[in-house]
């Protein structure tokens, strides 16, 4: 079963600038959760606190029953070998092909054999739909392809916790749902607990179990997914319909005179171009594959929403009975065409039948998978791999720079993480 992680009163700031305050929130083991929030929120820098490349100013992050916050540089090494990351910028080597990126893990942090390597390798390049691009360096690749050999990385040693910064970002929209697919049918397959920072309402809607949203410096909420998707809180309204009319602005929130010229215009019938879907109807949540197994988190989720139900509105309440009654007919109706549709479900079908390759991976998980943390290392800094393989997050740039992309770790010897947070911290002030 995958590991919850829950996060207490957590503060971050840079500086004078305060990026949230007082956040908590449980993602519940297993369970699929997305983050939303207008850009420059700090969903990236959440995502790092999580695993203890930043440090938060206040509070606690509880990873596996142990807090990373406070924790020694040896047992957040530790913790965080049940991470797999894909960062917003893929963070690949430059200098590697992708077949080496992705095989980076394994030959760090296992003993695996070459061939036993390529096997795997190869099974997680064609999952993300990048066979015969293997050899291609990071550069020579698009956007979205190396977003997708990060997501092949990240996955390598199919962690106990997924953490995915925009993994949509520069992907077409049916490749998103290729791969919004994958991590669904991957929850099914290893019980992961997932993280996804994503913009694409489409995800939201139909992807995680829970979904939390950061606006002004806060949480504004974190849930169960029909809970935020049938809200009326105006600011979640208004970033689900993607329209421009609303609490979130530009760069800034909004005064009421620019508010009070908003509702003019949109008394006008002037549009903000927002959609004008229906969010009172909960879309169906997107299943496993057929043939894969039942994502083990559904009953838990289930639980909880029911629990919830009495205390929403009324219409929430209708939304989610009817959500649920959709979901357990398209769920049976898996279970009984499950037997038929082995092939033509491309990848996934190949994947299933490389259960072997999933037990196996998780089987050692305390052997020779030892240590997978590796599998999100680097950027295209032009450090060499020997750089690299010395430091668990080279990928992130402590500090110094809101350029996470331009990274370029520091040495850290035997990769004592706790340097880089105390670097933050000190270069935060
Ligand atoms: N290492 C850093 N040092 C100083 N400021 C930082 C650092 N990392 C991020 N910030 C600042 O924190 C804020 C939040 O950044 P973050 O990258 O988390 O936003 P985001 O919500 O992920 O945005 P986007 O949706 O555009 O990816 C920004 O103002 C950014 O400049
Ligand atoms: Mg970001």
């Amino acid at each position: 079963m995958g590991v919850e992680v829950s996060v207490e009163h957590l503060t971050k700031s840079f500086g004078s600038q305060t990026i949230w305050r007082d956040v908590t929130l449980t993602l519940p083991s297993g369970e699929v959760n997305a983050l939303l929030g207008p850009s420059g929120t700090g969903k990236s820098v959440f995502l790092k606190t999580l695993i203890g490349l930043l440090q938060p100013d206040q509070g606690s992050v509880i990873v596996d029953g142990t807090d990373i916050t406070q924790c020694s540089a040896k047992e957040l090494y530790e913790i965080r070998k049940l991470f797999g990351v894909l960062f917003q910028d893929g963070a690949l080597f430059g200098s590697m092909s992708l077949y080496d990126n992705i095989a980076f893990p394994l030959r760090e942090h296992t003993r695996k054999k070459e061939d036993e390597i390529r096997r795997i390798v190869m099974e997680k390049v064609d999952l993300v739909g990048l066979t015969g691009a293997e050899d291609k360096l990071p550069g020579e690749i698009s956007g979205g392809m190396r977003k997708r050999a990060g997501l092949a990385r990240a996955l390598v040693l199919d962690p106990e916790i997924i953490l995915c910064d925009e993994p949509d970002s520069g992907l077409d929209p049916v490749r998103t749902a290729y791969i919004s697919q994958l991590l669904i049918d991957i929850n099914a397959q290893i019980d992961a607990t997932i993280l996804i920072v994503t913009h694409n309402i489409n995800i939201a809607r139909t992807i995680p179990d829970n979904i939390g949203m950061l606006f002004r410096k806060e949480l504004v909420m974190f849930g169960p997914r029909e809970v935020l998707l049938t809200s009326h809180e105006p600011v979640v309204k208004q970033f689900l319909s993607g329209d421009r009319f609303g609490p979130i602005g530009m760069s800034e929130e909004k005064d009421e005179a620019v508010a009070a010229k908003e509702a003019a215009m949109q008394a006008a019938g002037i549009s903000g171009g927002g959609t004008k879907d229906d969010f009172s109807i909960i879309q169906p949540q997107v299943q496993p594959n057929p043939g894969m197994p039942e994502r083990k988190a559904i009953k838990r989720h289930r639980e909880r929403v029911k629990e919830l139900l009495p205390s929403l509105p009324e219409s929430a309440q209708e939304a989610i009975r009817r959500s649920m009654a959709e979901e357990d007919e398209v769920a049976a109706r898996n279970r009984g065409e499950s037997a038929q549709v082995p092939a033509g479900v491309g990848a996934h079908a190949r994947s299933e039948a490389g259960a072997e390759t999933q037990a196996d991976l998780n089987a050692p998980a305390g052997a020779d998978t030892s240590g997978q943390t590796d599998q999100f290392t680097s950027v295209d800094n032009g450090h060499s791999p020997s750089d690299a393989v010395t430091e668990q997050f080279p990928a992130y740039q402590d500090g110094s720079s809101s350029d996470e992309t331009s990274a370029g770790g520091r040495h850290h010897g035997d990769g004592a993480t706790g340097d880089d947070r105390s670097g933050e911290k000190s270069q935060g002030r």
